[in-house]
């Protein structure tokens, strides 16, 4: 794939940059000439969408390579493509990677032919990503192969093609040598463009456009475009440049006619600047995108055509006062997103991401994290065009592999060849505000070879060297990674949770930071299960995880703790949530029996969770949100206790069961507490530190500043609380000076002091590898006057030391929750009827909106809700189509379970099923889908050029039938 040229770019772009600042020639001009006129702009290249008409085969392939191989018992496919989607699911895999058939083998022939008229011209295939290690034959002959699966890359067919007779391009994939922690999918799952050109054209991704100086009045604007000449002699180009506003419109004074010389197999670079007067400027609340036309001729011809949008915006980072964007500070309401969507597993759908960028921007956010790799190309037209920043990452977990199982070729090169396209294919978006190296870098600080210092620098500077106009970061999760000198050479630095920044904010002050990783929050769409979880931790038996969100890993933290950091540390430019929706993968806690995250908002199939509402309460003040939950309908719980929470931007609600008000709550509200029989009591200890700071009583003062601590580290020593009467003791809840995890023990109790009980018995744990609660709560059941805990085991540098303990007659919400009062609205104490529940919102004393839900019957039709009526028959656009039981009088049946057959009359196809349920390992390519918690999705594909009506029909035993009807035009 490397010819001269190529190979020569990478030093050329570098050495722009370089020149690029010592001159910057600025060319006005007032004039509008005659070669921007649309007939030049359709000569030159041409792109041929070679998405189509593919065949494919799992498996090693011998001789496939060949051009008169015969591949005409092989599946007839379209890309984007994914082969392991269609499963089936492996139940005994780990569900880290979705356990789906991802690892192997794939081919991919297509027959094509070029116009004669092409005879001489260049031709190259322009791979959006390739899942993994593509080898690209063209004719039987290797014309390129890669090594990274989410990175572009170009392949130059030019010597191998036919021009006259028929041509086979042949892809050989394999994805045994890529490293993952999530499912990657496999096969050419993004697109594949076709590029026909004359031999001398703008290099790819050769135009860059920056806007170094921007005010009010005016900004200038930066064109650098290389020309590359593949003839056998020296040629003497034009080179018209012609600026776009927002509307179409030539900009007067953005117009540069110039020339080149550019001499046989090599490339010439212009580079000028000019002025716009009054700049509209790109921002998340007004995209407007400028344009750069690029008209090549050779004499009377026009020899290439190039235009590139861009934005004109200014925005820093800064140490103290977050992001600022066109001079106002704006919080970023970021999502991380994974590459996957769901049950199209990696095949990319521009349709199914401007999807999933509505629903995040109807939940308030503004920023998106491409964890933890390259995008596809159009999720940044995507964000450009509908005003998100993007912060653009290269790879997760790089030590010396980044991605790749076998660390070949050595980080060094691989990592400038990955960023370098990173870079060049990426810089003109304005979008992006951030390139990030890296997601939590493996070995840092603690490797062995000592070199994460000067990886992280290399790193850097390769982005450096190909766009300096935006700052480079890396995501982090070790705070002893900020005690050495490892993030030196970043601009800025992303934190993973748990204010995990609050080193390197120390060692740093002068730095800007980002939470890259907040909550990763875990639920399960529609699932509630009662009691609620007294801890983060808490999961249910179930395997699925309880819809309250009150959950979430073990390192982070409920959505709610996150809106209060970001309030006090407004140092911080923001955060960007863990996840905006599930992916396939990681499916954290239970990664040995699901196969999908519990992590996202929404869910798999894009259905938003409960958490949707809370975070849209809270960064959405435009729009009125009201929200309850859990679902009415108990019908074990009659009499029973069932919490309501309420999720709205107002301030308050009133909360009313079949007509009967059950009160009003406010945000901020505490409930009250039941009273800890041993706070003030007296205490004694095995030892207490020296200086006596740290003596017994201060574990029952309720000041958790304050500590009981032992004398000397290691086990062995005790605690003890005399209540003063004998109690009846339900609940204990232990405040440790470390995590929880840190401390083995035994809990004993006594009437009478000589005769004691065994309650609690508890060793220490190595789980979670980073972080933990450090409070720890055991229901018992006992008379006691006297509790005594004794120290077992202890952590490496851990003593016996206990902050407060609390003994209780009855369960105590731990005050970790304490913060979700500030957010949410909560009747903790409601007692279940069937009927209707209602809710109404109050803003400064105004009613807002309500919300209503109403135990539903028994399932009796069906609904079907297409996102959109009508659709464009490329063969990709894509109508998602929400299926919902419902009982005789429409309401919604939130237990319902149904198996839903599909069928399709006219010109669309089915695309893929899902319903959210992480635990499914029915197929996502199928005509029918069980309903999870009332609800399943159905997602409809176009069909190449077949216009009309398709006819949509939903069935079910023993449920009304329902249908839709779809234009596709
Ligand atoms: C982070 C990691 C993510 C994801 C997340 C789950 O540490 O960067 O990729 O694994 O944890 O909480």
């Amino acid at each position: 794939m490397k010819n001269r040229i190529s190979g020569v770019i990478a030093a050329a772009v570098a050495g722009l940059l370089i020149f690029a600042f010592g001159c910057n020639s600025v060319v006005k001009s007032g004039e509008n000439t005659e070669r921007s006129s649309k007939d030049l702009l359709s000569a030159g290249r041409r792109l041929v969408n070679f998405n189509n008409d593919w065949r494919f085969a799992k498996g090693d392939q011998p001789g496939a390579e060949a051009a008169d191989f015969d591949d005409s018992a092989w599946e007839a496919v379209r890309l984007p493509h994914d082969w392991a989607i269609s499963g089936p699911f492996d139940p005994k895999e780990n569900g880290y990677a979705g356990k789906l058939p991802w690892k192997g083998v794939g081919w991919y022939r297509k027959t094509f032919t070029l116009d004669k008229a092409d005879s001489g011209r260049r031709v190259y295939f322009d791979f959006d990503g390739v899942m993994a290690f593509p080898k690209v034959y063209v004719n039987g002959r290797l014309a390129g192969e890669w090594d990274y699966g989410y990175m572009s890359f170009r392949v130059d067919a030019t010597p191998y093609v036919n021009y006259d007779g028929a041509n086979v391009i042949a892809v050989q994939v394999d994805t045994r040598n890529h490293g993952t922690r999530w499912y990657p999918g496999a096969g050419i799952y993004r697109k594949v463009t076709m590029t026909v050109c004359e031999p001398v054209h703008v290099a790819h991704w050769g135009t860059f456009v920056a806007t170094p100086r921007v005010d009010d009045k005016s900004a200038t604007v930066r064109v650098r475009v290389i020309v590359e000449n593949h003839r056998e002699a020296k040629e003497k180009v034009a080179v018209a440049v012609t600026l776009l506003d927002p509307d179409g419109r030539i900009v007067p004074t953005g117009i540069i006619d110039t020339s080149l010389d550019v001499l046989s197999g090599n490339w010439a670079s212009l580079d000028q600047s000019m002025i716009i007067d009054r700049p509209r400027r790109w921002d998340i609340t007004s995209p407007n995108l400028y344009a750069a036309r690029i008209v090549v001729s050779s004499g009377d011809k026009v020899v290439d055509t190039d235009t590139v949008p861009f934005g004109i915006r200014t925005f820093k980072f800064t140490a103290d006062d977050g992001f600022h964007l066109n001079g106002r500070r704006v919080q970023l309401y970021g999502v991380n997103l994974h590459h996957d969507h769901g049950p199209l597993g990696a095949a990319f759908y521009t349709r199914a991401m401007e999807r999933q960028l509505e629903i995040m921007r109807d939940m308030g956010v503004n920023a998106i994290r491409t964890s933890h790799n390259p995008p596809s190309p159009e999720l940044l037209d995507l964000c450009d065009r509908m005003g998100f920043v993007v912060w653009d990452e290269a790879f997760d977990k790089w030590d010396d592999k980044a991605d790749r199982i076998k660390g070949e070729p050595p980080l060094e090169t691989y990592g400038e060849k990955q960023i370098r396209n990173l870079v060049m294919r990426d810089r003109n978006h304005p979008c992006i505000v951030i390139w990030s190296i890296g997601n939590e870098i493996g070995n840092q600080p603690y490797d062995k070879e000592g070199k994460s210092p000067e990886r992280v620098k290399f790193m850097s500077d390769f982005v450096r060297k190909y766009d300096t106009t935006r700052p480079v970061g890396m995501s982090c999760h070790i705070p002893g990674t900020a005690d050495e000198p490892i993030l030196d050479s970043l601009d800025l630095t992303g934190w993973n949770y748990a204010r995990r920044y609050a080193n390197y904010r120390q060692r740093y002050p002068d730095k800007p930071i980002i939470y890259s990783e907040s909550a990763s929050a875990l639920s399960t769409r529609g699932f509630y299960e009662l009691p609620l979880p007294n801890e983060k931790t808490e999961f249910s038996k179930q395997l699925q995880v309880d819809s309250y969100d009150l959950n979430s890993a073990a390192w982070s933290d409920i959505p709610d703790v996150e809106f209060k950091l970001m309030e006090d540390d407004d140092f911080v430019a923001g955060e960007f949530v863990w996840t905006g929706f599930d992916y396939l993968g990681e499916p954290t806690p239970f990664s040995q029996e699901a196969r999908s995250s519990y992590f996202g908002i929404v869910d798999l199939c894009g259905i938003p969770k409960d958490r949707f509402y809370l975070y849209r309460s809270y960064w959405r003040d435009d729009v009125t949100t009201v929200h309850i939950l859990p679902h009415w309908n108990w019908p074990d719980r009659v009499g029973q206790n069932v919490p309501v929470f309420v999720y709205t931007n107002g301030d308050s609600a009133e909360l009313f069961l079949n007509g009967k008000s059950l009160g009003r709550r406010t945000k901020g509200q505490l409930p009250e507490r039941p009273a800890n029989f041993a706070q003030d009591k007296p205490a004694t200890a095995s030892s207490v530190e020296s200086g006596n700071e740290h003596v017994a009583v201060n574990a029952t003062d309720a000041d958790r500043s304050t500590r009981w601590c032992a004398a000397v580290a290691g086990a062995e020593q005790w605690w003890q609380v005399d209540l003063g009467e004998v109690q009846s003791v339900k609940y204990l809840a232990i405040d440790f000076e470390k995590e929880a995890k840190n401390y083995g023990y035994q809990i004993k109790v006594s009437t009478d002091a000589s005769t004691w009980q065994d309650i609690v018995t508890k060793s220490t744990s190595r789980f979670p590898q980073w972080g933990g609660p450090t409070r720890i709560f055991h229901e018992v059941d006992v008379q006691a006057r006297y509790v005594r805990i004794e120290f077992t085991e202890l952590g490496r540098g851990t003593w016996a030391s206990i902050r407060e303990f609390g003994v209780y007659p009855e369960k105590v919400e731990s005050d970790y929750y304490d913060v979700t009062y500030r957010y949410r609205l909560r009747w903790n104490d409601v007692i279940y009827e069937p009927g209707e529940l209602k809710a109404v919102a109050y803003k400064d004393g105004e009613k807002i909106g309500q919300a209503l839900i109403r135990t539903a019957g028994e399932p009796a039709k069906l609904r079907l809700t297409p996102d959109r009526g009508e659709l464009a028959t490329t063969g990709e656009d894509l109508c998602y189509i929400l299926v919902e039981a419902l009982d005789a009088d429409g309401t919604l049946c939130p237990l319902a379970d149904n198996l839903v057959h599909f069928k399709v009359d006219g010109p669309a196809e089915i695309a893929g099923v899902g319903n959210g349920n992480p635990l499914s390992l029915e197929p996502f390519q199928s005509d029918s889908r069980k309903l999870f918690y009332g609800k399943a999705m159905l997602i409809l594909r176009t069909i190449d050029r077949k216009t009309g009506a398709a006819l949509i029909t939903a069935e079910s035993e023993g449920l009304a039938p329902a249908e839709v009807t779809l234009q596709c035009r």
